[in-house]
């Protein structure tokens, strides 16, 4: 009877729609990114050729069970290591770890969106993501990280970014780039002597070309980035100078120009 039947319809209705929002709740939230570990080999290789050291702050984007953060800490004796992961059940197996090796004063672990966390005081940056999502990264490792800053990437590179170390270990590749400072733009450098010369930087990324403007003479240049440490070729000599904002003094060296300065226009 189609009286006795409604309550049964009502009943399976509300049974669906309770299961489905309890699915909701508990489905992992929307990744970006497949979870697949890196091997220990590649761990330890990522933490070497980025140099951690006791003064680091390494964070890694997307950080699983944890592994890069506690071995930055526990093998680097990195000062400080944070995983950030979107999936809770990561970030309840990192928290683990990181219990078990005893280092929960040192690694901690966020869950959310890397997109959405400050990464800008991290000194050394790791990630195993995929080639969108490192190029949606790009501009914000380049407009907001601090120069000098240590980019690893396990199996991705940055596109157009050329890496400034790359090595393949166990089948796997892995990415360095060094975060260059920011010089595109007029300069006008004073040399030892006190004369002073303008100059025209375009950079692209860690690559710098350009043109030196003395009087009526102008001649081509080029150039390298190594985080905030630049090196210029103009006028036959070399020039290598430490960058800071709107300012760079010459660091002089072997067969480099020494006693020089610049300073932005
Ligand atoms: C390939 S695994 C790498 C894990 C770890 N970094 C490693 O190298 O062993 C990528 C990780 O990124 C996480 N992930 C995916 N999308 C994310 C997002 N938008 N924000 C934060 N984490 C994300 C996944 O949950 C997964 O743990």
């Amino acid at each position: 009877m189609p009286a006795l039947r409604l309550p049964h319809a009502l009943s399976v209705l509300i049974l669906a729609v309770t299961s489905l929002s309890i699915a909701a709740q508990t489905l992992p939230p929307r990744l970006d990114v497949p979870y697949v570990p890196t091997p220990e080999a590649v761990v330890l290789r990522m933490l070497q050729i980025a140099e951690v050291g006791p003064e680091d702050y390494v964070i890694d984007l997307g950080s699983g069970d944890g592994r890069i953060p506690i071995a930055a800490v526990r093998d680097f004796r990195a000062r400080e290591a944070l995983g950030i992961d979107l999936n809770p059940q990561r970030i309840a197996e990192a928290e683990q770890n990181a219990e078990m090796a005893g280092l929960t004063d040192r690694v901690r672990f966020v869950e959310g969106d890397l997109f959405e966390q400050d990464i800008s005081s991290a000194s050394v940056l790791t990630m195993y993501l995929l080639p969108r999502v490192n190029l949606r990264l790009r501009p914000v490792i380049l407009e907001r990280m601090a120069p000098g800053t240590r980019v690893v990437s396990h199996a991705f590179t940055m596109d157009d970014w050329e890496a400034d170390h790359s090595e393949m270990v166990q089948g796997s590749y892995i990415y360095l780039w060094i975060v260059p400072a920011r010089v595109d733009g007029q300069w006008e450098v004073q040399n030892g002597q006190g004369e002073r010369f303008t100059v025209q930087l375009r950079q692209r990324f860690q690559m710098i070309d350009g043109s030196v403007q003395d009087g009526p003479y102008s001649a081509p240049l080029a150039g390298r980035l190594n985080g905030a440490q630049l090196t210029l070729d103009m006028g036959g000599e070399r020039y290598v100078g430490r960058v800071d904002g709107d300012r760079i003094e010459g660091l002089g060296g072997e067969g480099a120009v020494g006693g020089w300065s610049a300073r932005r226009l």
